[in-house]
């Protein structure tokens, strides 16, 4: 294939591109889908062909790169607006926990936040294993039973630096012995542009009610979560705005309080370009804040972000194989392509959110004739389906495949919250998984049998 060949390939399936979250990937000469690592590049191709399909492949490389343009991006916005505050990151671990995920946005610099008393006690593991040192701070999110509460006052006794979010008000009570800072997460039902963003949200504590307790002891953050994928950038700004009217009135009654957690919701652009980047965002939120805090004389606060789609989806792709096609019937011109895996089990926001996800083929990308096709699961679910929203996905002919020649698919972007919500319908195996970093492969999850799924099951 010429130069003008591969171009053309690269622009149709939009390789190269950041506001696509495709500057990793490309073709090589043979149409076959690579990944690239600085110098070095994975041939996906042939690493499904070693490792079967279904098949998951992690990318710590681009978990780390997202990390590092996110801390340039707060770094150089306070530095534009001389903005006196400093910049966290607390990667939401609710977001992907595998071990592989975690480890790489640590060394990053990442701090954490944890939801659950599980997820804590994975982090206390860790801390036991000297994965990570006390300079990283642990942010304790959600609901508080008293064994997560416990186990909270247990790492802080250990040197961790961790800071319970007062989810609801009655936690105070239990945590008036606490000798750490605290925080405490308000609900203010900013409406933004968002599948999350609901008529009523079940999370935190209203303003009113925050500031009938009056003074709270060792009071340090005022977190807000606006929702997940917000799709305009200005509702992330006018959130900021809102939050730091509000840290306005309650650092009048508590004075230790000095940062501000923005909670999460940069949007991945998973199929259309957003109107909105992470440098753009991060210099009105940075101008924004810093502007109200001169005006009401007060130190700028210091400033979280945990935004963890934004690093985690495009981290992670995963590859299915073609095993059949048939029409669509009714008249349509469309096929199904039916995978060997499924939306449901695996990729399950297909079905929850009706998420629209970058379909690519991993080989025959060079084909001169493309298919308008929908795809389907291999369960047994009327709804185990992908149809890009009704309309269709194009991909490589079937009938022009090569003698014995698969056809692949990679989904990109599929990293963020899609193993943690995985199932077993119809009992399929989770695909396998496996992790490409400096030119190496290593194995993450081999593929389950039926023994290891029957266990799940008390067989
Ligand atoms: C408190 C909190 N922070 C951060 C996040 C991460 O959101 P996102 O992945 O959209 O950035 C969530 C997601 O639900 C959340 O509940």
């Amino acid at each position: 294939m010429g130069g003008t060949a591969v171009k053309k390939i690269q622009q149709f399936w939009k390789f190269g591109r950041p506001e696509f979250n495709t500057q990793w990937f490309d073709t090589n000469a043979v149409g076959q889908l690579i990944v690239k690592e600085g110098n070095y590049q994975y041939n996906i191709f042939d690493l499904v062909k070693k490792y079967g399909s279904p098949l998951e492949i992690v990318f710590p490389h681009i978990l780390e790169q997202k990390v590092e343009n996110l801390f340039d991006a707060f770094h150089e916005a306070m530095r534009r607006y001389g903005y006196r505050g400093r910049f966290y990151y607390h990667y939401p671990m609710k977001v992907n926990q595998n071990k592989e995920f975690i480890i790489p946005l640590l060394s990053e610099g990442a701090n954490l936040e944890v939801t659950s008393y599980n997820e804590l006690w994975l982090l206390k593991k860790l801390w036991g294993q000297n994965h990570f040192n006390a300079r990283i701070r642990v942010l304790c999110n959600g609901p508080k039973i008293p064994k997560y509460l416990d186990l909270i006052v247990e790492l802080r006794n250990m040197g961790v630096a961790i800071i319970p979010i007062v989810d609801d008000i009655g936690e105070l009570e239990y945590l008036r012995r606490f000798r750490g800072d605290i925080g405490v997460r308000v609900n203010l039902g900013v409406k933004v542009h968002s599948h999350w963003d609901k008529k009523f949200d079940q999370f935190g504590t209203t303003p009113e009610e925050i500031l009938k307790v009056g003074r709270i002891k060792n009071l340090k953050i005022l977190h807000y979560h606006l929702g997940s994928q917000i799709e305009h950038g200005d509702d992330l700004v006018r959130a900021a705005k809102k939050l730091m009217e509000f840290y306005l009135k309650l650092r009048q009654l508590n004075p230790t309080l000095d940062t501000l957690d923005l909670g999460g919701g940069f949007a991945v652009p998973y199929t259309k370009i957003k109107s909105y980047s992470v440098q753009g965002i991060a210099q009105r939120i940075v101008k924004t804040v810093g502007a109200m805090a001169k005006k009401a004389e007060v130190h700028p606060p210091h400033l979280i972000v945990e935004w963890g789609r934004y690093a985690a989806a495009p981290a992670q792709i995963s590859i299915f194989k073609i095993i059949h096609e048939k029409p669509v019937g009714n008249g349509s011109k469309k096929c199904w392509y039916v995978i060997d895996g499924s939306f449901m089990n695996d990729l399950l926001d297909t079905w929850a959110i009706h998420q629209k996800w970058h379909v690519v083929p991993v080989n025959n990308m060079n084909a001169r004739k493309l298919m308008p096709v929908w795809l389907t699961g291999s369960s047994c679910d009327v709804d185990d389906k992908y149809t890009a929203s009704g309309t269709y996905i194009r991909l490589p002919r079937l009938e022009d495949l090569e003698e014995g020649e698969s056809q692949y698919i990679a989904i990109f972007d599929s990293g963020a919250y899609q193993d943690a919500l995985a199932s077993h319908h119809c009992l399929l195996s989770s695909p396998a998984k496996i992790i490409a970093q400096d030119g190496d492969i290593t194995i993450a999850r081999r593929r389950e049998t039926p023994e290891e799924i029957g266990k799940l099951f008390g067989w």
